[in-house]
């Protein structure tokens, strides 16, 4: 197969999330200054490209996800001019940097809308979506969807928070208004944008009551992939072309089928998308139902995402962001804490599309457990606390938030044992986790069979062999509930990466064509007990696998 072999194919992503990632000037929030400082440490993990979550002005509703400036730096996040900084050397050190646009909706501080809000009739009142009654849909992260405005008189639509009010994009002056965003940023030289709920910004005419019972679910087809979405985002790709820019578009609820609608043919208007489908093994909606995790659920997931997308487009490859808890917390183990850790990473680093990771994630942070509901933070955990998990006891309520809160992966960085674990030098704005005298970067530097240094190990790997990034996938053993094995091809070379999501010993039978075969192992999470770099003639019946065990190969 012959793909187009755009730069974005071969990226690593790192994602920050700035306000926990590292506190340049001691204010105990995460800055700019911060960053600066640790792009050679991103660059060492082998990672190319930096997507940055929310850097602009905002009263933090959301943290960052509700702007009030879309053309400047939250000042405690730094400068516009501190930005370029960072840009500049980032660029120097071959890592290209993507922005976070969120047009979905603004902060109800935005100047826009604090316009709107002042009459029928003035320039800005049709940037938002107003009306005299509100309809039943809910918001996503707090109640109704609607909240009366006293001073126009007049409810406004917010799928998210309350100081989210939703943009009305059938405007034609606020699609001229991002597209001045994205020239904005380009201009000073990014490379492109991650695009927040972007398959939401096409409302149906109307909008229409919801028929359905669940909440949410009934009313997004009046809203997700809407009437006018390609349309919209047709405008914004020719922007985005002009500078050659890559677009990587968040998908809540996104198919496979709705996803090609953006990522192929004349209407191409996305190189990416970010799918949740496999975010769900655990789970149905990250918050709402909580369920053991299964293994087959996530195989499932990810490859329904790489045979259907396999030639046509291409995928974005994670296990985290600032919008889920940890991974180890939920798909693999705390107790076998490096075991898991290196397992979940081999699992995905290796499929084909595009790796992000997520801070912390690459030293196998995990979620954190507060003793009580005022200690968080996050909107959303909130709602869902005092909303929906209503019914339970308190005890069931915060093992809930536990669980699930999206606050277990904004917890600050954590650098080393020092005390605010590195991130800060005072009290930083939210908890560190208490594990950080064991989980931490400093310490994991030292030891060669680290999570981070296996991390490294998978993104330098991925990279030297074209098979490992183009390849075709193939996965075998799909209804095994204990491990995970897939193969990448291309031209003949073939590569066999078998990871274990088993808390116990697991005997291992290989494949039927693989039997007798010569393999290297290449790449393995249990260096005392295997001997990397050594051919093996693959083994026979009786073999054991490890707990957690993850091996790449290379078949000959
Ligand atoms: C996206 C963001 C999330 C935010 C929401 C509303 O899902 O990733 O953090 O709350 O959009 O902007
Ligand atoms: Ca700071």
């Amino acid at each position: 197969m012959n793909e187009t072999r755009d730069w974005y194919k071969t990226a690593v992503f790192y994602q920050i999330w700035i306000r926990s990632f590292k506190d340049g000037n001691g204010d105990g929030i995460g800055d700019l200054y911060g960053v600066y400082d640790k792009l050679e440490y991103i660059r060492s993990l082998g990672a190319n490209a930096i997507w940055f979550s929310p850097l602009y002005p905002s009263p933090n509703a959301d943290y960052g996800y509700d702007i009030s400036d879309y053309c400047d730096i939250h000042p405690e996040y730094g400068d516009l001019e501190q930005f370029k900084k960072v840009l500049d050397k980032a660029h120097s050190l071959g890592i290209r940097v993507v922005m976070d646009l969120v047009v979905n909706h603004t902060s109800d501080e935005h100047k826009w809308f604090q316009e709107s809000r002042k009459s029928k009739d003035n320039p800005y009142s049709d940037y938002y979506i107003w009306r005299d009654k509100p309809n039943n849909w809910r918001s996503f992260l707090e109640g109704e969807a609607w909240e009366y405005d006293e001073l126009r008189g007049q409810y406004y639509l917010h799928l998210f928070a309350k100081k989210q009010p939703d943009l009305n994009m059938d405007n034609p002056t606020v699609r001229e208004e991002v597209k001045k965003v994205l020239r904005f940023w380009l201009d000073m030289g990014v490379d492109g944008f991650r695009e927040d709920v972007i398959n939401f910004i096409s409302k149906k005419e109307g909008l229409p009551n919801s028929l359905g019972i669940l909440p949410i679910i009934g009313e997004m087809k009046y809203y997700k992939d809407g009437p006018h979405i390609h349309e919209y985002m047709k405008e914004f790709r020719d922007v985005c072309n002009e500078y050659n820019a890559v677009q990587i578009g968040e998908g809540p609820m996104t198919t496979v089928s709705s996803a090609l609608q953006y990522l192929t043919g004349r209407r191409k208007s996305l190189d990416m998308m970010f799918s949740f489908d496999h975010m769900t093994a655990d789970c149905l909606f990250t918050e709402y139902v909580h369920l053991p995790f299964k293994l087959v659920r996530l195989k499932r997931a990810l490859s329904k995402w790489q045979y259907s997308l396999e030639g046509k487009a291409w995928n974005t490859l994670y296990l985290e962001n600032h919008d889920h808890p940890r991974v180890i917390s939920r798909y693999g183990s705390e107790k076998h804490h490096r075991e898991s850790g290196t397992a979940l990473a081999c699992a995905y680093l290796f499929l084909k599309g595009t790796p992000f990771i997520y801070q912390g994630q690459e030293i196998g942070m995990t979620n954190i457990r507060l003793k009580s509901i005022e200690l968080y933070k996050d909107v959303s955990s909130k709602n869902n606390y005092y909303s929906y998990h209503v019914k339970d006891d308190e005890e069931k309520r915060l093992w809930r938030i536990h669980q699930s809160s999206r606050d277990s992966s904004r917890t600050p960085m954590q650098w080393d044992d020092s005390e605010y674990a590195g991130f800060s030098t005072v009290k930083p704005w939210f908890e560190v986790n208490p594990n950080y005298r064991d989980i931490n970067v400093a310490r994991q530097e030292n030891e060669d069979d680290s999570i981070l240094n296996f991390y490294r190990e998978c993104v330098k790997l991925r990279g030297s062999s074209p098979a490992l990034i183009y390849g075709g996938y193939k996965e075998y053993y799909r209804k095994d509930p204990n491990i995970f094995v897939y193969t990448r091809s291309l031209d003949g070379e073939v590569w066999l990466i078998v990871c274990s999501f088993c808390r116990e010993r697991l005997p291992f039978i290989l494949p039927k064509q693989f039997m007798g075969m010569k393999a290297k192992l290449v790449l393995t999470n249990y260096p005392a007990q295997r001997q990397q770099g050594k051919t093996y003639t693959l083994p026979k019946p009786g073999f054991r696998i490890f707990p957690y065990e993850a091996a790449v190969l290379r078949m000959s």
